[in-house]
């Protein structure tokens, strides 16, 4: 007997095929995936996922307000997961990311006016704490009220923590106003299997699997914290269920600040990498430090990180590993260097 309906908008991409997979392990959760597969494609690991009984998918294109009548209006739970993301997108495109993502939001807080929904979920992300931390020299671990900022307005790497900006406000006041229940998360460096080829471990990953040599490190003082998949996804289920967490946004992410240059070593460890390495500089617009402060969110819904970095690492390197050597044509493209970027600073 089906208990709960959950509707996730983004299913195909990273998190949302991990949430997915995770909520349609329980028999009586009912799961309508939503994507138009223009990031998340439908691979062996989709495919298998949505012939499940529990599981329908709907391929649509959320920018469009008519995709929506193609939707139920009763859901207990919305998780909106779609988004345009990746630095390589906002240097490319940042018209499509201030587009496509704001689309995303509006059409769907204007579906949801309608729509009996109580539970929604809007993922942000800590990009929107950049500005802040590197001009008003914020704190680190950062915790979720501190100010939010743009520091240059005119770097089109901002567009994308333009639009989350834009999607907690927007997400807040209409849920005020339409009364539905709210939780935003704001992820910091999720990592894990099947997350793309766009982030910094698939970068290097990649990078050590082409035996580059000597290896060089972009940014290598540049901190970051990774919060393994399978502890992002519990923590966000957690949220979502619990009746202690009232605020609207939490962190979402693991506080052990890493410097990317020791990243980058023990990723080299598991492709046994004996070589060089050399210093490069960061990637541009980047934040030079990052790690969230998740006091609340561990008091509130008891958030816990099972995977230790190297825990963690060790099954992401084993997943692309297998990958590249199965899908070798399609990986060679795949692959930006930083200085492909150089002419958009
Ligand atoms: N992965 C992280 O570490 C991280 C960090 C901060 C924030 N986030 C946020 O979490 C969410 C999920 O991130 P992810 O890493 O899984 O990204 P992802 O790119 O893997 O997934 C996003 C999905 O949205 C889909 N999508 C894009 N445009 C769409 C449209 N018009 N209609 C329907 N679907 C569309 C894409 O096809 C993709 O499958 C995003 O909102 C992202 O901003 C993620």
């Amino acid at each position: 007997m089906i208990k709960k309906k959950i509707l996730i908008f983004g299913a195909s991409g990273f998190i949302g095929y991990h949430l997915s997979k995770y909520l349609s392990r329980n028999r009586k959760n009912f799961l309508t995936l939503v994507d138009d597969n223009s990031r998340g494609k439908i691979d062996e690991d989709l495919r298998k996922l949505i012939k499940k009984k529990n599981i329908e998918f709907i391929r649509l294109d959320l920018t469009n307000p008519k995709s929506f009548k193609k939707l139920n209006s009763k859901y207990d739970q919305l998780y909106v997961l779609a988004s345009v993301v990746g630095v390589n997108n906002t240097l490319t495109r940042p018209d499509k990311v201030i587009e496509i993502n704001t689309l995303i939001i509006i059409n769907t807080l204007i579906w949801l006016k309608k729509s009996k929904i109580d539970n929604v979920f809007y993922a942000s992300t800590s990009e929107n704490y950049a500005g802040t931390l590197d001009i008003l020299k914020n704190k680190i671990p950062t915790p979720e009220n501190i100010h939010l900022s743009i520091s240059d307005i005119e770097h089109p790497r901002y567009t994308y923590a333009a639009t989350k900006i834009l999607g907690e406000s927007a997400f807040i006041n209409f849920s005020k106003i339409w009364n539905f229940n709210l939780k935003i998360a704001r992820f910091h460096n999720i990592y894990g299997p099947r997350m793309g080829f766009k982030h910094v471990i698939p970068h290097l990953v990649e990078r050590f699997y082409k035996k580059e040599s000597p290896f060089k490190i972009y940014g290598p003082n540049q901190t970051r914290a990774f919060c393994y998949i399978d502890d992002a996804i519990i923590g966000i289920e957690k949220m979502m269920n619990s009746k202690k967490a009232k605020d609207y946004i939490y962190n979402i992410g693991f506080d052990e600040e890493v410097k990317i240059e020791k990243l980058s070593k023990l990723v080299g460890k598991f492709f046994n990498y004996k070589g060089k390495f050399t210093k490069g500089s960061p990637f541009p617009g980047s934040t030079k430090r990052r790690c969230p402060d998740l006091k609340k969110s561990r008091k509130d819904f008891n958030f816990k990180n099972k995977f230790t970095l190297l825990q963690g690492l060790k099954i992401t390197c084993q997943w692309y590993k297998k990958y590249f050597q199965e899908n070798k044509k399609i990986f060679e493209k795949s692959y930006q260097h930083p200085n492909d970027f150089k002419n958009i600073q």
